[in-house]
């Protein structure tokens, strides 16, 4: 029995994400963002949190700037969507380490940013957002449209 339970947890383990973020501590960190942002998905309110940023449900595998109940996005941040950046975990901890500095790389211009917000390592949030939005197909990376976009480490 006790042997079965082992097993069990190791293969949880083992679908958890690719990311080296922690989705336990991400929910915790998230108290960081919930003055802006809350996650629902329609009435099931995953995590409570303001609406001056666009609902993060589902933001991992979703294209920048295009959560369809949010109205306030800043020109920037759709153009790096238009322009094919879809949310990865790792490109969403670049964001948010400085989204003004991120939009403009992208864009190759100075870009302005509508979240006057940084955080130096959101990689635990990443997890958590991408452990309670839809399943995300796994996608190999050399197929990551965003991966020419981003700028070099
Ligand atoms: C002070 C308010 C505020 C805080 C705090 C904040 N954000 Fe934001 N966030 C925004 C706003 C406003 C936007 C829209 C930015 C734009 O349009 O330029 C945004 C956009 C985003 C986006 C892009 C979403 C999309 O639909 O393309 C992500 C990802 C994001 N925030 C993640 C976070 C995370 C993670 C945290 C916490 C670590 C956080 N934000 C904290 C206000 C905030």
């Amino acid at each position: 029995m006790t042997k079965m339970f082992a097993l069990t947890a190791a293969a949880l383990l083992a679908t958890t994400s690719a990311y080296a973020g922690d989705a336990v501590k991400g929910e915790k960190d998230m108290k960081k963002c919930k003055a802006c942002h809350t996650v629902e998905n329609g009435d099931d309110v995953i995590f409570k949190g303001g609406k001056t940023g666009p609902n993060l449900y589902g933001v991992i595998g979703r294209t920048a700037g295009t959560e369809e109940s949010f109205t306030k996005y800043g020109d920037d941040l759709v153009a790096v969507g238009a322009a094919g950046l879809v949310w990865t975990e790792e490109l969403l901890v670049e964001y948010v380490q400085d989204p003004k500095k991120f939009l403009s790389a992208q864009l190759d211009t100075a870009a302005k940013s509508k979240m006057s917000f940084k955080l130096k390592d959101a990689s635990d949030v990443a997890a958590y957002l991408a452990s309670v939005g839809p399943a995300v197909e796994e996608m190999p990376v050399e197929d990551m449209p965003t991966e020419d976009a981003a700028p070099a480490e």
